[in-house]
């Protein structure tokens, strides 16, 4: 199979790379930085986001779009813009250069998140639950509908809703490892919210399945397992050995993370459901394994 990837030097992209290759499939990617792409990948089949036009999808059998402004850091009001304007430009860019596309590509997966659901409380959200209405759910949303436009065009179209993702060398796993390293970490805000995560390992296995079976619509890519934050808390402490139970209160976060504070207290209790009942199965489905391959 011959892979279009945008997102490649990122953290998930630079893994589902790596796998298509050893899996004997071919990679081009689609970077804004196509020499520091090439370095990051150690793959030549690098174009630039201004070269990618119709003809340019001649041969592709499936487009994989993971590219964004990182959501990671303090969101102000110019970081929210830019994590947007990157999902909403990118994800427009792609679906019209398929619709140009003399040969179509059979297949578009398209990166969202579980913060299309908001605030779930205690419920069980799985892929027929409704989206939130914050500004995150807002973005996914948007970003979902533009990327279904490639349905249209008769391409299958897998709207990748990924839970926080753990692994080494990127995701929101880096940014807690220092405080956690030093023992001051613990609850976020209650820590009674749900956090819904999944391997690295895991989450490349369900994107090359979405890939080669015909699951198609929104797939939660999460762990079967969710956990409460101060739960998840408890369980790195003991994969560092170290305590986790300095608590961080919610305004100091609001403080801290801007906007992005509410994903973080946001409970999302997010199952596979998807996944699950197309046969998919979890190589790490236990936190303290997924934890201990992360740090
Ligand atoms: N990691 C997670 O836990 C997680 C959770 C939920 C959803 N997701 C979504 O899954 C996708 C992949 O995640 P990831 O962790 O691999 O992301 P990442 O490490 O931040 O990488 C994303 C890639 O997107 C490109 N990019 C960065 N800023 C951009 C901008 N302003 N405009 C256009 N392209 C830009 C970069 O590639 P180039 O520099 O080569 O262009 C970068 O390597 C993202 O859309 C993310 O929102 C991830």
């Amino acid at each position: 199979m011959h892979v279009l990837l945008t997102g490649a030097s990122g953290f998930v992209g630079r893994e589902l790379c790596r796998r298509l290759l050893a899996d004997l499939h071919t990679v081009t990617a689609v970077s804004r930085s196509p020499d520091r792409c090439r370095e990051v990948l150690g793959v030549e089949d690098v174009v630039a986001w201004a070269d990618l036009d119709a003809a340019f999808l001649k041969g592709i059998d499936a487009v994989v779009h993971l590219a964004g402004e990182s959501v990671q850091g303090r969101w102000n009001a110019a970081k929210r813009s830019q994590v947007r304007t990157s999902r909403i430009e990118g994800t427009q860019a792609i679906v019209d250069a398929i619709r140009r596309a003399a040969n179509k590509p059979g297949v578009l997966l398209s990166a969202s998140g579980i913060g299309f659901y908001g605030c779930g409380g205690e419920s069980t959200l799985t892929e027929a639950s409704s989206a939130g209405d914050d500004y995150f759910a807002a973005l996914c949303l948007d970003w979902e509908a533009l990327a279904l436009g490639a349905e249209a065009c008769g391409c299958r179209v897998g709207l990748l809703r990924f839970g926080m993702i753990l692994g080494q060398g990127g995701g929101a796993i880096s940014a807690m490892l220092t405080p956690a390293k030093w023992g001051i970490s613990g609850p976020l805000g209650t820590g009674k919210q749900w956090w819904s995560w999944v391997g690295i390992d895991d989450a490349v296995s369900a994107i090359i399945f979405s890939l080669t079976t015909s699951i198609s619509g929104p797939i939660n890519i999460v762990a079967p397992t969710p956990i409460r934050q101060s739960e998840f808390q408890r369980t790195l402490g003991r994969v560092l050995s170290r305590p986790a139970f300095l608590p961080a209160p919610a305004f100091v976060l609001r403080l801290i993370l801007g906007t992005f504070a509410e994903e973080v207290l946001a409970s999302k209790r997010v199952v596979p459901t998807a996944l699950s009942e197309a046969g998919f199965t979890w190589a790490v489905p236990n936190l303290e394994d997924a934890l201990a391959r992360s740090v």
